[in-house]
């Protein structure tokens, strides 16, 4: 280049003077645009405050922040603090502050010494442990590793974590702090400490002589409908409700437990959710069938079959596998139509289903009656709906907590008149049947592939259908 003339670039005193001068203009400009569009945006924030205007969550206007681009909206998230952007010692900071809480060191596992296991699954662990300070009994939970997290951030442990800080209800476990053990790099080393409840439903109910009184399952299911009200309330989804995830201590409380499948959802839902959600005994059609776009309806679903699995003291809907859980499902409460269940077609897997056609007289409705003769009229309604197949049809959590069936004789038992059981928690690990697990995330969700329904309800035209009952006739 050497040769060719003047570089493009200032390098003797005219050029930089002209350059000096070139960049005072630029910056009057910027500092005149940033004013107009601060006055612009002062305007626009007394126009929307109208005149009772009260204080709002908006973009700093401090003068200190004049050569920053105007914004062009609303800024949501918290500026940074007035000291770090300004060399100017005189200037105030306005802005608002946001409660961000903040980052403490976490204690130790050491801080508890463990008593027993209560339960070493597949994934989990769960133990009995006690603060070596203040000789509190707790339960201490190793957050799992997440296989799609390996090398990132463990999501569903972090929301575990998250949402269970955020909860405060005397149906939902509480959680006391998190701990870590030495090797705090593993996410097998973080701990959650959690109260300490006796007893999980499905322990109890595998191992009860005689089945729970009409009085105590009124009880259970209020305790339930109120603890999912609350987490719907705050727009948490659990997604994951079945008995070994309700705990119930010795004073008759039940506590919502694992949230490890729980997450926030807005309204409207997010369209695309994970379909692979929910135990599957416990799992609503609409998520066999592949919907992403669900809701509260899901954790509904959940409590119907909680409902009947305290009645009979067994899980109501065992499938083997996801095509023969919406077989039973479809047993238990009738095929869909368009009467009962308009959308049904539209769910990604239901293209693929053959279903038997309409025949006159062909019985293919809710068989929910027949399988619980000794339930009053009120409390078949309670189960039907929150087992309707359509999920707009079910009730909200709320709406079944004012239910009928609460109301009637048998009336609720009070919670402090609960039978006490003996804990096996309190002395070793609580031993059930094989159930299946929960799904993992990232799992793949199985295909239904073309499955073929058509044969599902002969033989039910042989039923012999009377005031309330279905007799079968041999
Ligand atoms: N706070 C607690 N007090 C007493 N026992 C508890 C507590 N939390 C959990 N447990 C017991 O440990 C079991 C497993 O806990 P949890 O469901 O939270 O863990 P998990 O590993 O996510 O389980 P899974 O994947 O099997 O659903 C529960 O079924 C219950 O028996
Ligand atoms: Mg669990």
């Amino acid at each position: 280049m050497a040769g060719k003339g003047k570089s493009r670039w200032a390098d003797d005193e005219d050029d930089l003077a002209a350059e000096a001068q070139r960049k005072r203009e630029k910056e009057e400009k910027k500092r005149l645009k940033a004013e107009k569009a601060r006055k612009q945006e002062e305007e626009n924030a007394a126009r929307e405050a109208g005149p009772s205007s009260a204080p709002r969550e908006g973009p700093a206007r401090d003068d200190e922040y004049e050569d920053r681009p105007p914004a062009k909206r609303r800024r949501l998230s918290p500026e940074r603090t007035a000291p770090e952007v300004s060399s100017n010692p005189n200037a105030s900071s306005k802005l608002l502050r946001f409660e961000g809480g903040t980052f403490g060191r976490s204690r130790s596992v050491e801080n508890y010494n463990k008593l027993n296991d209560i339960e070493e699954g597949a994934y989990g662990w769960v133990a009995r442990a006690q603060d070596r300070d203040t000789g509190k009994i707790v339960a201490l939970k190793r957050l799992k590793i997440d296989p799609k997290d390996r090398s990132g951030l463990p999501v569903t442990g972090l929301r575990e974590i998250q949402i269970l800080k955020d909860c405060d209800h005397k149906n939902v476990v509480k959680l006391r702090e998190v701990v870590v053990g030495d090797d705090t790099t593993t996410i097998e080393n973080i701990f959650l400490v959690l109260e300490f409840v006796e007893h999980d439903l499905k322990s109890i109910l595998e191992d009860m002589p005689e089945p729970f009184l009409a009085s105590e399952i009124k009880t259970l299911l209020l305790q339930l409908a109120s603890g999912v009200a609350y987490l719907h309330d705050n727009w948490i989804l659990h997604r994951d409700l079945k008995t070994s995830n309700l705990l119930l201590n010795n004073r008759g409380q039940l506590k919502i437990a694992d949230f490890g499948m729980a997450r926030y959802v807005g309204d409207p839902p997010p369209p695309k959710l994970t379909q692979l959600v929910v135990t599957l005994w416990y799992r609503a059609p609409e998520l066999l069938l592949g919907a992403t776009r669900y809701g509260r309806a899901i954790d509904m679903w959940s409590v119907g079959c909680i409902f009947g699995e305290l009645l009979t003291r067994e899980p109501l809907l065992q499938g083997k596998n996801e095509v023969d859980e919406l077989t039973r499902i479809f047993e238990l409460c009738g095929l869909p139509t368009d009467e009962t269940w308009p959308s049904f077609r539209r769910l990604p897997n239901a293209r693929a289903l053959r279903l038997p056609p309409k025949q006159p007289g062909h019985v293919a409705g809710s068989s929910i009656r027949a399988r619980f003769p000794l339930l009053t009229s009120a409390g078949v309604s309670l189960l039907n709906s929150l087992l309707a197949l359509d999920p707009d049809r079910r009730p909200s959590a709320r709406e079944m907590l004012e239910h009928e069936y609460f109301r009637q004789d048998p009336k609720p038992k009070q919670e402090a008149m609960f039978p006490t059981f003996p804990s096996k928690a309190g002395q070793e690990r609580r031993r059930r049947k094989q159930t299946p697990l929960a799904p993992v995330r990232g799992q793949q969700a199985a295909e239904l592939g073309s499955v073929d329904f058509s044969g599902l309800f002969s033989g039910r035209e042989r039923e012999e259908r009377g005031g309330g009952f279905s007799l079968r006739m041999v």
